[in-house]
């Protein structure tokens, strides 16, 4: 694969294994960061970090998923001790953009969260690359600096395809085009599931054009927090008497009763935008590539 010349990358807390993955596959040196100046760190919970290496002249990648709320701070902190030691460029990768959610003013005296991220991201930063992020992509456009939002399907796809499932199913028309996409690269149809009231008290899910019977059945979104959505999806598959469901996302926050309500799959993934135990794909290569076309 084609190096990037002159090229650094440092990885926050939380999101090491991704940076690292990124700098393989773009060939750069990894800088590593001391996080604790004490043993146990800071008595008070806030966060210290230091380069353990040299930056200056060089185009740094910084990597760092925006969640939970203090790792918002060492990306912030990361950014501002590159530029003091002297790199000519920062690009930002933010594989989850927490705070993306807010993404417009719902009620007076807001702020556009999302927004106020990206502006305290470009004081350091020259650009920045994000994946999925939980909001209208539009707001992208009105960050103060250059952004991108790189697909992570290609990922999921290539796992659908080692995983010989049958079928790529997306729990929503929202989540349509995820699907189409993952399915692209496993090489298998894609389908949606609709659900229809058939009276008050009951609700049918079905794909809308598909059937399942007897087929391994893969469900991709781009988000599992409560895992209730798939887990309606996976029990109606299953009544539809799918052989096997396979769930799959991009970001896994895993939230609340999320592992009771994913006892519905015979297999939870997730990729490294978000480390967690379903932490099963790496979103590397995409963000290499799309490193790569910046030029
Ligand atoms: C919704 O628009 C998203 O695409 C996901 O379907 C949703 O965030 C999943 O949430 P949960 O796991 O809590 O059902």
């Amino acid at each position: 694969m084609e190096s990037v010349g002159s090229m650094k990358v440092v990885g926050g807390s939380a999101s090491v294994p991704l940076a690292r993955g990124i700098a393989k596959e773009v060939r750069a040196g990894f800088v590593d960061v001391a996080l604790e100046k004490h043993p146990g760190g800071f008595p008070d919970g806030e966060r210290y970090v230091r380069l353990l290496g040299a930056v200056a002249g060089e185009h740094v990648v910084l990597v760092q998923t925006t969640h939970p709320d203090p790792m918002i701070v060492e990306l912030l902190l990361l950014a501002d001790a590159i530029r003091d030691a002297g790199a000519r460029r920062i690009t930002a990768v933010v594989p989850y953009f927490g705070y993306g959610r807010q993404d417009k003013r719902f009620l007076d005296g807001e702020p556009i969260s999302a927004k106020t991220i990206a502006k305290h991201i470009a004081v350091d930063c020259n650009e920045l690359l994000t994946m999925a992020i939980p909001a209208n992509p539009e707001i992208l456009r009105t960050f103060p600096l250059l952004t991108r939002e790189v697909s992570g399907m290609p990922a999921i796809g290539r796992y659908m395809k080692s995983a010989k499932v049958d079928v790529l199913l997306a729990p929503d028309e929202g989540a349509l085009r995820l699907a189409k996409e993952a399915s692209a690269v496993a090489g298998v149809p894609f389908d949606f599931l609709v659900k229809e009231r058939i009276d008050s008290y009951t609700v049918k899910i079905e794909p809308k054009a598909l059937a399942v019977k007897g087929k391994s059945v893969g469900i991709v979104d781009d988000v599992i927090s409560t895992g209730g959505t798939i887990a309606t999806a996976a029990q109606e598959l299953r009544a539809q008497g799918a052989r096997r469901v396979i769930a799959a996302c991009v970001h896994g926050l895993f939230v609340g009763k999320a592992e009771a309500n994913l006892k519905a799959c015979d297999d939870v993934i997730a990729t490294d935008t978000v480390l967690s135990p379903h932490t099963k794909v790496s979103v590397a290569p995409e963000f290499a590539a799309a490193i790569r076309a910046l030029g």
